[in-house]
């Protein structure tokens, strides 16, 4: 076995993954069962519900493509505050010379505020963003399937809700579907599209069909925890937090993510978002998890600890006074080993190498994993997905591909040596030794897909 080399990307290399990533644009967009051919729905006067960070980001999006959008929220405050938002982001971009102000004005016209869900009837269809709550969403569902004129294609931006329980409480199961969009809606690439058990194949053709006007890459999922993009960035940042407890300190792991090609290193980005973001439902999740497995909280410590990252100063790193700049803290550190010990883990140095193979070999076995349970079409979504969402450096193609690349026999050998040290986590994809024995690539799979579908 030759070692793995992370970092030396030819210029040849380079080239073909850039290939790969227009490939996996492209081969997104057909699903086998529903043909290019399928009419779609008219999609001509949408209603978002929730003013937050989404719906207002996701009402931008539509109005881009001069689509009327009627924003509604439960709270004329939440909705002023949605709306000024709206009008912020685009006096911003005028700002910077990147829009037109006459643009400004058309699209701020295309958008009306309401706070009465009523308004939702003439909406040919309604992307619910409203708080992360299964009773909410289900209580607005039942309302909308009252309100909504028949057809109307009822979507939930859910982050990882189950859309088959939302679905179940409307008489038209066929016409709910997941709409992922991702933060900031208006500018990320990434629109998972969620088919559910019930979702009629023209209700995801719609949806795919408008992802792509709207200048997204639209991929298609099946309900799973976390879909495709954060079921696999559950492992990435597992990996990364045991790596810490296990003896990397925080600049380490980030320092080889960012050699590796990601723009910030993955602890340096929890300082940003706030270490305190899911703390309530984490605390809550506490009671109930499996306990089969190690888990790891040394993130609900910092919160409790005070270091919520920049907004205070302190998080995995500390500040300077108006300065965004991460600089390594002896305290933080020394809390660090401290927590170990108390864990009795005995701390050992970690190359970058060993730091990058725990977290994305995670995300190429959960990835493998999707794929033979359909909740991936194909290993290039599970590609593009990353590379237009989450920040995967463009220039390794992708974990799936990277996986290729390196050799799925090297990266099996791997995943089994840690799980024989860390147990259930890290079980390997039967579809991963499967591929290893028959001395297969995750592209092969796809050429065979190509092949049985004939798209
Ligand atoms: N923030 C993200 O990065 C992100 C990314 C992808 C998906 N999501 C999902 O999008 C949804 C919204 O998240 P957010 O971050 O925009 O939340 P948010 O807290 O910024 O906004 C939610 C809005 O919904 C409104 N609201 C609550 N109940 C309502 C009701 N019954 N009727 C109408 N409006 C109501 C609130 O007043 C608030 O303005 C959640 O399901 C979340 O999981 C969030």
């Amino acid at each position: 076995m030759h070692p793995v080399d992370f970092f030396t990307v030819s210029e040849a290399e380079r080239a073909k993954a850039l290939a790969h990533a227009q490939f996996a644009a492209a081969e997104a967009a057909k699903i086998p069962d529903i043909p290019a051919s399928t009419p779609l729905r008219p999609v001509n006067r949408v209603a978002v519900i929730g003013a937050g960070t989404m719906g207002g980001g996701i009402a931008m999006a539509l109005a881009n493509i001069g689509l009327p959008v009627t924003l509604i929220d439960a709270h004329q405050d939440g909705l002023d505050r949605g709306l000024q938002r709206v009008k912020d982001n685009y006096a911003t971009s005028v700002k910077r010379g990147k829009l037109a102000q006459e643009d400004m004005d058309q699209r701020l016209a295309l958008i009306t505020g309401s706070v009465d869900m009523a308004s939702v009837k003439d909406a040919d269809m309604v992307i619910e963003a409203v708080f992360e709550d299964m009773a909410l969403k289900q209580s607005l569902f039942r309302q909308l399937d009252r309100l909504c004129q028949p057809g109307a294609i009822l979507a939930t931006n859910t982050s990882g809700l189950d859309v088959d329980q939302i679905a179940a409480v409307t008489q038209r199961p066929q016409d709910v579907v997941g709409a992922h969009f991702f933060s900031p809606a208006h500018v990320m690439k990434l629109l998972e599209v969620v088919r559910a058990a019930q979702t009629a194949p023209d209700v995801i053709a719609t949806l795919m069909d408008l992802g792509r006007r709207m200048g997204k890459i639209a991929v298609l999922a099946r309900i799973y925890p976390g879909f495709i993009g954060n079921a696999l960035f559950r492992n990435y940042t597992r990996e990364a937090h045991f790596a810490v407890e296990d003896g990397a300190l925080p600049h380490e792991v980030d320092a080889a993510l960012k050699q590796f090609g990601y723009a910030m290193g993955l602890f340096a980005v929890h300082d940003m978002a706030g270490n305190d973001v899911g703390y309530q439902t984490r605390k809550a999740q506490m009671a109930t998890r499996p306990q089969d497995r190690r888990w790891n909280d040394l993130i609900l410590k910092l919160c409790d600890l005070g270091r919520l990252g920049q907004k205070v100063g302190k998080g995995w790193y500390r500040y300077e006074q108006g300065d965004r700049t991460p600089h390594r803290d002896p305290e933080v550190e020394q809390y660090i080993a401290e927590e170990s010990a108390r864990m009795g883990i005995t701390r050992q140095a970690m190359d970058e190498t060993e730091i990058l193979k725990r977290c994305l070999y995670g995300m190429v076995n959960e990835g493998a994993k999707l794929l033979e349970q359909g909740i991936a079409l194909r290993p290039s979504d599970i590609d593009i997905t990353y590379l237009t969402g989450y920040g995967f450096p463009a220039h390794h193609g992708g974990p799936m591909y990277l996986a290729d690349r390196i050799g799925l026999e090297q990266v099996l050998a791997d995943i089994e040596r840690f799980h024989a040290q860390d147990g259930t986590w890290w079980q390997p994809a039967p579809l991963l030794q499967r591929l290893v024995r028959e001395g297969k690539t995750f592209a092969s799979l796809q050429s065979d897909q190509t092949a049985l579908y004939g798209t």
